[in-house]
């Protein structure tokens, strides 16, 4: 059986989810969250040891301002009302994208980073401002500059990654089969399940089955 260390999830369809049960695209995003919770549980439960959420991609600025702050506004109150909760359970939160947000959210990620720093059951990290082909033109440049001798093992050392593993598994919901410019170098052997149903719709008998099917998958890593 695979070992499982790292999901990261490509959470769509909280958009279509939203217009088709509330009429509202926000609705959507707020029962997304409900499900981001439930996942968050499930994923202790299964004693994996990172979880990495697209949450808010570098093209998601092209959406309506009404929207863009509504996102911003359940991730503050998020953090607010459950930063607490998290930490007791051990979890750390971990930011992968460019923190240029309004500053009130902007420091309550700093805070709750630095709250969560030490904790080790397990380490979800937000990709939020996240694009994986900035993440790889800075990493290009870091290198670069510090005249390193570019390899693999070099090169990870300036990812937004940096000293956390590859995603065993990726999912993305919504019934969309791109990467949506997420992870491109991390995900390179990862498993990935595409999943028809819309986010707010995904619930723990999903993840299971794809966690069990995972383990059950012959990886070879380019070897036979
Ligand atoms: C993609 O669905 C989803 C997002 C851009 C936002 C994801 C946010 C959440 C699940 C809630 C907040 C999360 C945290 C961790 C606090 P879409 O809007 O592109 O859906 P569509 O394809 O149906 O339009």
């Amino acid at each position: 059986m695979n070992p499982l260390n790292h999901v990261a999830i490509i959470m769509d369809g909280n958009g279509r989810w939203g217009i088709k049960h509330k009429k509202s695209r926000n609705a959507g995003h707020k029962a997304g969250l409900k499900v981001v919770e439930k996942i968050i549980k499930e994923t202790i439960k299964n004693k994996i040891k990172y979880l990495t959420l697209y949450a808010f991609s570098t093209e998601n600025w092209k959406r309506p301002k009404k929207e863009v702050n509504y996102l911003f506004s359940l991730l503050e109150n998020f953090l607010i009302n459950k930063i607490e909760a998290l930490h007791k359970q051990k979890i750390k939160l971990k930011i992968i994208g460019f923190k240029k947000f309004p500053k009130k959210l902007n420091n309550l990620l700093i805070q709750s980073e630095k709250k969560t720093f030490q904790n080790k059951q397990l380490q979800i990290n937000l990709a939020l401002n996240y694009g994986s082909k900035t993440e790889i033109i800075n990493a290009i440049k870091g290198i670069y500059k510090n005249k390193n001798k570019i390899n693999e093992e070099n090169f990870k050392k300036y990812l937004l990654t940096k000293n956390i593993p590859d995603p065993d598994i990726l999912i993305r919901t919504g019934d969309t089969n791109r990467l949506s410019n997420f992870l491109l170098w991390q995900l390179a052997y990862s498993e990935i399940f595409f999943v028809k149903k819309l986010w707010p719709a995904f619930n723990e008998k999903d993840y299971n089955k794809i966690i069990k099917k995972y383990k059950n998958i012959k990886r070879n890593f380019g070897s036979i």
